[in-house]
């Protein structure tokens, strides 16, 4: 149930305070972010954890003047690896597994945060070239989210969901 609460608990957070979390938190969470599946456990992404204000600007300029990204203290960026799972698995790695790995990734990242206390967001409009090259990608990895990190300033309320009926088909379509 804790779990299920933790699940409850993330949200959205479009607002943070400038301190630091304690650097053990940040560690635990990149941990976290390792133990996701990933296909062939090839682990096709890579996690870029950006501190410095001059890239953060860069980052709120790639992903169109999303200011509230500059305000967090921490700032993950999760790229897939194409090549690294097409290696593997072909077309099939380079254009679905690498981005379902980082997505997990990204996605344990963003739970253990709310199981820490602290607050994170998916953003995931932005320019993938700048984003590339806010952070000096290597060539061939691809942008998939952008992760501010940090002790909430504001916790948002619950939006609504979809009701189970619209979403859950029994069986078949
Ligand atoms: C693929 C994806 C892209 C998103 N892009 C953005 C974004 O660019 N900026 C933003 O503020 N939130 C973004 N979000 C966050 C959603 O708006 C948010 O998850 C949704 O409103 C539900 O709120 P909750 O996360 O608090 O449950 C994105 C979420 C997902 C999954």
């Amino acid at each position: 149930m804790e779990f299920l609460k933790t699940l409850d608990s993330r949200r959205c957070v479009h607002s943070y305070r400038r301190a630091p979390p304690d650097e053990r938190k940040i560690q635990a969470i990149l941990d976290a972010a390792l133990l996701a599946p990933s296909a062939g456990d090839l682990q096709a992404y890579r996690v870029v954890v950006v501190e410095n204000p001059e890239t953060k600007a860069a980052l709120v300029d790639a992903a169109h003047g999303q200011h509230f990204i500059a305000e967090a203290p921490v700032v993950l960026v999760f790229l897939a690896d194409p090549e690294r799972s097409s290696t593997k698995y072909g077309e099939r790695g380079r254009l679905l597994f690498s981005l379902q790995d980082a997505t997990l990734a990204a996605a344990y990242a963003q739970l253990s945060a709310a199981d820490l206390g602290l607050g994170t967001c998916w953003v995931g409009a932005f320019d993938d070239g700048a984003v590339a090259s806010a952070i000096n990608a290597p060539i061939g990895l691809r942008p998939i989210a952008i992760i501010p990190l940090g002790e909430a300033a504001e916790w948002p309320d619950r939006p609504p969901r979809r009701l189970a009926s619209e979403l859950v088909v029994g069986e078949r379509f």
